[in-house]
């Protein structure tokens, strides 16, 4: 049994990694501001506030008996062009969605370093790679994201410790489902969304903590470095409309 904490464990991607690392025989911490459903383990937890992680994290490590499994999904929404946020919105979203995982990471460091098979998986997205229309600030989140997983990578070598990301394409969870509430016209908004993904559907919550369980199994020891993209092929495919 190796043992996992998830941030943002609490809902959508999180979650359904969360019980898919469970139901395989993972033992599961959630580190989330909200607690999750279900009985799963849960230290509420602020990414976005360093005294906050490093309780979480302790508080883990020590519930566990040690960390093998480091998974970063927690993260914040942002909506619009390059003029759209202020100086305190870009602050507030980079803090959450990329030092959030520097921060968890940081804590996490010396105990993975004495884990079995010690892993950590950055949740990216399609955004990483595709400019997409109105996610300035989202995508330089996201952006970061990427580019910190293969630096990390890089740097842990030596360690054993293996770094990848998933980059999801839109994914049906409560994060889009929010996005769609505040659409004029939610169904065609949703509609929209569907036909913009080369497969014709929204991802599930499920596929991707399918891939996360395959990057945080042991048997994919030589798989580091890597962004493995769950997005429909929303990155690379152009079928005829
Ligand atoms: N849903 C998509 O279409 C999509 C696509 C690509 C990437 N992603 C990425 O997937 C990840 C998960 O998204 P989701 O769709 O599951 O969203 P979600 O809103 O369903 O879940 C996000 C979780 O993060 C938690 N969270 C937010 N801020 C936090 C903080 N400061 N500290 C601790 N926890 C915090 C929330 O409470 C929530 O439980 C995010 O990194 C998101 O950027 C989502």
């Amino acid at each position: 049994m190796r043992r996992a904490i998830i941030t943002g464990g609490a809902s959508g991607l999180g979650l359904a990694t969360a019980r898919m690392l469970r139901d395989r025989g993972d033992q599961v911490v959630v580190l989330d501001i909200a607690a999750p459903p279900d009985d799963l383990a849960f230290c509420q937890t602020d990414v976005g506030d360093d005294n906050s992680v490093r309780q979480a994290v302790l508080d883990a490590v020590t519930q566990m008996g040690g960390l093998d499994i480091v998974v970063n999904s927690a993260a914040i929404s942002s909506v619009g062009d390059v003029t759209a946020n202020t100086d305190d919105q870009w602050a507030t979203t980079l803090n959450v969605n990329v030092t959030g995982i520097a921060r968890v990471c940081r804590e996490a460091d010396p105990h993975l370093r004495q884990g079995k098979a010690p892993v950590i998986v950055n949740i990216a997205s399609v955004a990483s790679v595709t400019g997409l229309a109105q996610r300035v600030l989202y995508s330089a989140t996201k952006g970061a994201v990427l580019a910190m997983t293969l630096a990390m990578a890089t740097d842990y070598l030596p360690t054993g410790i293996r770094v990848n990301a998933v980059a999801p394409g839109t994914a049906d969870t409560p994060w889009v489902g929010r996005l769609l509430a505040a659409a004029s016209d939610p169904q065609q908004a949703r509609i929209a969304l569907e036909a913009r993904q080369p497969i014709g559907r929204l991802i599930t919550a499920e596929e991707v903590a399918f891939a996360v369980g395959y990057l945080t199994d042991e048997r994919a020891g030589s798989t580091t470095g890597t962004v493995l993209m769950v997005d429909g092929g929303l990155h690379s495919l152009l079928p005829p409309r």
